[in-house]
C-alpha cells in the first residue's frame, strides 16, 4: 500500500504521460517521484502506444529506464530533448527550485538546459511560498572542498558534507565522483544573487537552485493534479 505522499507521486508522474508525444526525445529525471515516470512511460512503450527515445539523469535512473524498456541515447552534440520529466525538493510559485536532493543535480541541469520544455512533477509538500527549508545541495570537486566550506559558510548556508545514506561511514559521491555539500539557509529570499554567488565560488560544480528552467509544473494535491505555469 502506497502512502499519501506516494500515492501523489505516482498521480504527478502518470499525468506527465500525457505531455508525452509519439517520437520525442525524453529527458529522465532522477528520485522516486521521476522512478514512477520512467515504469510509466516504459510500460507505454512496450505497449506500443507511444515510440520514444531517452537519455537520463543519473546512473540510477539509466538502470531504470532499460529495465522499464526504453530506447537510450548518449549525449552528443546538438541533442536537444523535446521534454524532460523531473521531480524538485521544492517549487515556489514562479517555478523556481530546488534540486539535488537525490545528489544527481549537475546531470539533470545539463539535460533541463538542453530541453525544450521542462516538466517538474511533485507531491503536495514540494510546493513552498519561499524556497530554503531543504537544504541547498552544491556538487563540489573534493581538492577544493576546505575553502568550498569556508565560502559557503561566509554566505550564511551552514554547509554540511553530505554522508552516503546507506553507509553513513562513508562521505556520498555523484555519478561524477564528486562531493555533495547540503547549505542550510535560513531562507532564499534572494535565490538569483545566491546563484551567482555559488556559482563564482571555485570548486563549485553546480548547484541545486534551478532558476528560469521549468515550464510547467504537475504538482498532486490529494486525488488532485494542479498544473502550475511559469
Ligand atoms: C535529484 O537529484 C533531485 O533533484 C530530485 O528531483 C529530488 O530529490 C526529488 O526526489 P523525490 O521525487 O524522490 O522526492
Amino acid at each position: 500500500v502506497l502512502s499519501p505522499l506516494e500515492k501523489e507521486k505516482h498521480l504527478a508522474a502518470a499525468a506527465a504521460l500525457r505531455w508525452v508525444r509519439d517520437g520525442m526525445l525524453i529527458g529522465l529525471g532522477t528520485g522516486s517521484t521521476a522512478a514512477y515516470f520512467i515504469t510509466e512511460l516504459g510500460a507505454a512503450v512496450r505497449a506500443g502506444q507511444l515510440r520514444v527515445q531517452a537519455t537520463a539523469t543519473s546512473l540510477a535512473s539509466e538502470t531504470l529506464a532499460r529495465e522499464a524498456g526504453i530506447p537510450l541515447v548518449e549525449p552528443r552534440r546538438g541533442l536537444r530533448f523535446d521534454l524532460t520529466v523531473d521531480g524538485a525538493d521544492e517549487i515556489d510559485s514562479q517555478l523556481r527550485l530546488v534540486k539535488g536532493g537525490g545528489g544527481a543535480l549537475l546531470r539533470e541541469k545539463v539535460i533541463a538546459t538542453a530541453s525544450d520544455y521542462l516538466l517538474i512533477i511533485a507531491d503536495s509538500s514540494k510546493a513552498v511560498p519561499q524556497l530554503g527549508r531543504f537544504p541547498l545541495p552544491l556538487e563540489v570537486v573534493p581538492f577544493a572542498l576546505p575553502w568550498v566550506m569556508d565560502a559557503t559558510a561566509a554566505l550564511g548556508g551552514a554547509p554540511v558534507l553530505r554522508r552516503d545514506k546507506h553507509n553513513p561511514a562513508q562521505l556520498a559521491h555523484s555519478d561524477q565522483g564528486n562531493l555533495l555539500v547540503d547549505c542550510h539557509f535560513e531562507q532564499l529570499t534572494e535565490p538569483e544573487q545566491l546563484a551567482g554567488q555559488l556559482q563564482a565560488i571555485p570548486g563549485v560544480v553546480d548547484h541545486g537552485l534551478f532558476l528560469g528552467l521549468a515550464r510547467a509544473a504537475l504538482v498532486a494535491h490529494g486525488e488532485q493534479v494542479l498544473v502550475l505555469r511559469a
